[in-house]
């Protein structure tokens, strides 16, 4: 298999990182052009991967294409390349849903779109896949778990908690200015944190069969500090305010189809 990319940026270079600390790491790998000084890095680091002249050479390279630029500029890129109808094309591209890519593309390839992370480049990837498809959820099995999804609003609502993201690291920077403003240095109170919510993601990792909840409860005696904590929340609005702001991203989400 001969992997092409179109459009070198972040999430190319994660890709391509990833794969070449796994079985993967001497498949050849054809990137276009752009982002120059990314393509080149890229190249220069492995001796797999090559730069192609243009997208439309990237394709001529390729079996399996990843779709990864900006959807901006989607329509125009893909409509001016000609696939052939073995090409197997994953597309990255952000609020472009699958019928578009099709009619676009113009020819009878395998389809699919996914949601990689940009820690896929460490092989700690969560990456949504939709609809199925084994070739793309055994990529990205390799760069961390895969999780493919039947339908459209499955993959949409992965794609709303990816938004967590941004708030996971707005909860440690509260906590720690917290500890700051009580006396506490940031970084020791960063440290401390950074510590103890990684730990945390292992505990849930090592538990799958356990809900959140039971594990939270575990992490709660009755009475305590835990307890109190997350009971404050809750009668704050914290946990409605995180299931508003959910609600609003998959409606704009929705809204892009
Ligand atoms: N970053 C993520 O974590 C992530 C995760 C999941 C999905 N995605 C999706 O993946 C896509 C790419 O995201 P990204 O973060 O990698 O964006 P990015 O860093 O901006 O990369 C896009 C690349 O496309 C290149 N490009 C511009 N015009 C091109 C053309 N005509 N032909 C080929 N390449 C062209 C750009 O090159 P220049 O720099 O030269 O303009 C740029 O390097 C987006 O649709 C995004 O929604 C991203």
């Amino acid at each position: 298999m001969r992997i092409g990319f179109v459009g070198t940026g972040e999430i190319t270079q994660a890709i391509v990182t990833g794969l070449s600390k796994t079985d993967l790491g001497a498949t050849p790998m054809s990137l276009s052009p752009r982002n120059e000084i990314i393509a080149a890095g890229l190249a220069g680091r492995y001796s797999n991967v090559t730069v192609a002249s243009d997208n439309q050479a990237v394709l001529d390279n390729s079996d399996l294409v990843f779709l990864a630029i900006r959807p901006q500029i989607a329509e125009e890129v893909v409509r001016a390349l000609a696939f052939r109808d073995t090409h197997h094309v994953v597309s990255l591209v952000g609020a472009t849903p699958l019928d578009r890519l099709t009619t676009w593309i113009n020819a009878k390839v395998r389809l699919s779109q996914a949601i990689p992370l940009p820690f896929v480049a460490t092989l700690n990837g969560a990456t949504a896949i939709h609809p199925p498809d084994e070739v793309a959820a055994a990529i990205f099995s390799r760069l961390g778990k895969a999780i493919e999804v039947g339908n459209k609003a499955e993959y949409d609502l992965l794609g709303a908690a990816s938004a967590l993201m941004g708030t996971y690291f707005g909860i440690l920077e509260a906590g720690t200015k917290w500890l700051e403003n009580k006396g506490l240095s940031y970084d020791s109170g960063r440290a401390y944190l950074n510590q103890m919510f990684g730990a945390l993601s292992d505990v849930a990792a090592q538990a799958p069969e356990r809900s959140f909840d039971e594990i939270r409860s575990e992490f709660s005696t009755k009475g305590g500090l835990n307890e109190q904590v997350y009971a404050n929340f809750v009668a704050d609005g914290g946990v409605r305010a995180l299931s508003d702001a959910l609600d609003g991203v998959f409606s704009r989400i929705r809204r892009s189809d």
